[in-house]
């Protein structure tokens, strides 16, 4: 937990107090543990909440004014909640502006407000800080000006904010966990009917650990959007070959890719196999877990990885480099790359016993081919966004 009183401090600092409703909202990262790019798919997902987040100071002003300081950057920006364009210059400011839209288009009245806001969540490095802005920004709206917007639906204008005013076609996971993340909980997530059930982890010896590659890729965007498209078009191919209520990735079975593939273009047909068997590994994997059959749950991680890498294509070599020295540890049972890709992180599954040393020999090994030095998060499951004060 970050410090509040020194935030109090800096937010009083900043701005005069409006004698208004205040309060202190937080909302966490999230990784996954399986199910990647399939959300968008209507697919399924099993990410979690993890112990970084970010926390927001909010106050309603009188007047229809929002000015929010980003503590990271130490910038301010302000705006009107009449008068919402994109920015070009502190672009970080449109995953809260998009919230703010999306909330008044869907039909709640909203007053300005002071913001601020820091963050403990590495920015860029797929662990969704923005999709966490864009959770505690709805939270600290909603509550400041008294407003019920239940956890789906705001997971759901967290999303929409994303698509509509960053213009990424993302789909709802990282909002989702990051608004209903649960305490040694993972989530699996059904993203057609936005329901999900929690599976527990906890009570045994195997621990979550992240690596971030430090990799950043301005394509992660662009690439991103493609691969949405080429799945609209094997959806399509689908649908007019089996001529069913075809509606996405989702609905098209193993053994139905096997006996079309080869009449789908060879890019769009591994997009359709990553996105199909992915399907399978996230549902196997569940069953995994809740049967403590962890070493399935871990060859399953590794096999995401191998889709991700060979037909999806959203992998870098330095993702691949991280997996590799991994799975040569001691004690590792599974790691893939996590997230959107082309940077970022990836999420291994461990014994407890040999976490320690497995920090050290990745630190060491990594360093040592690359030159750069990872980060690296032991985390726990754990809660979605959160009121922390309200006055
Ligand atoms: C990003 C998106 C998510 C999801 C993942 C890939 O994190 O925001 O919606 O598509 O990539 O699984």
């Amino acid at each position: 937990m970050q410090d509040l009183n020194k935030l109090w401090k800096i937010f009083k600092d900043k701005f005069t107090d409006t004698g208004l409703t205040k309060g202190i909202f937080s909302a966490p990262g999230r990784v996954n543990l399986i199910g990647e790019h399939t959300d968008y798919n209507d697919g399924f997902v099993l990410p979690m909440a993890i112990e970084k987040e970010i926390v927001m100071l909010g106050q309603l002003r009188n007047d229809r004014r929002v000015r929010v300081f980003d503590f990271g950057y130490n910038t301010e920006i302000g705006f009107s909640l009449d008068k919402l364009i994109p920015l070009r210059k502190n672009t970080w400011a449109n995953y809260l502006m998009g919230v703010v839209d999306e909330i008044q288009k869907a039909e709640y009245i909203l007053q300005g407000a002071n913001l601020i806001f820091k963050s403990n969540i590495p920015r860029k490095a797929g662990l969704s800080s923005s999709a966490a802005l864009e959770v505690v920004t709805a939270l600290a709206i909603a509550e400041l000006n008294s407003l019920k917007i239940e956890p789906v639906k705001m997971a759901r204008l967290c999303q929409q904010a994303e698509n509509n005013f960053v213009g990424v076609a993302c789909g709802i996971m990282d909002q989702y966990v990051s608004c209903l993340g649960q305490k040694n909980y993972v989530l699996f997530i059904d993203c057609r009917s936005n329901n999900y059930e929690p599976v527990p982890f906890k009570d045994h010896n195997y621990q979550i650990v992240i690596c971030n590659s430090k990799i950043q890729r301005s394509l992660v965007n662009s690439e991103y959007n493609k691969r949405r498209e080429e799945c609209k078009i094997a959806t399509k191919f689908f649908k007019h070959k089996l001529n069913l209520e075809i509606r996405a990735l989702r609905d098209i079975t193993i053994d139905e890719y096997k006996k079309y593939q080869g009449q789908l273009p060879e890019v769009i047909a591994r997009r359709a196999k990553h996105v199909i068997s992915e399907n399978y590994r996230v549902q196997t994997g569940v069953e995994a877990l809740r049967e403590g059959n962890f070493l399935a749950f871990g060859q399953l991680m590794i096999e995401s990885h191998q889709s991700l890498k060979d037909d999806y294509e959203v992998s870098c070599a330095e993702l691949d480099l991280l997996v590799d020295l991994a799975l040569k540890q001691e004690g590792v049972l599974g790691a893939r790359m996590t997230g959107a890709g082309f940077g970022g992180c990836t999420v291994n599954l461990l014994e407890r016993d040999y976490v320690d040393t497995f920090k050290k020999s990745i630190k060491n090994e990594y360093k040592e081919i690359t030159g750069i030095n990872p980060d690296i998060y032991v985390t726990r499951p754990t809660e979605g966004a959160k009121v922390l004060e309200l006055r």
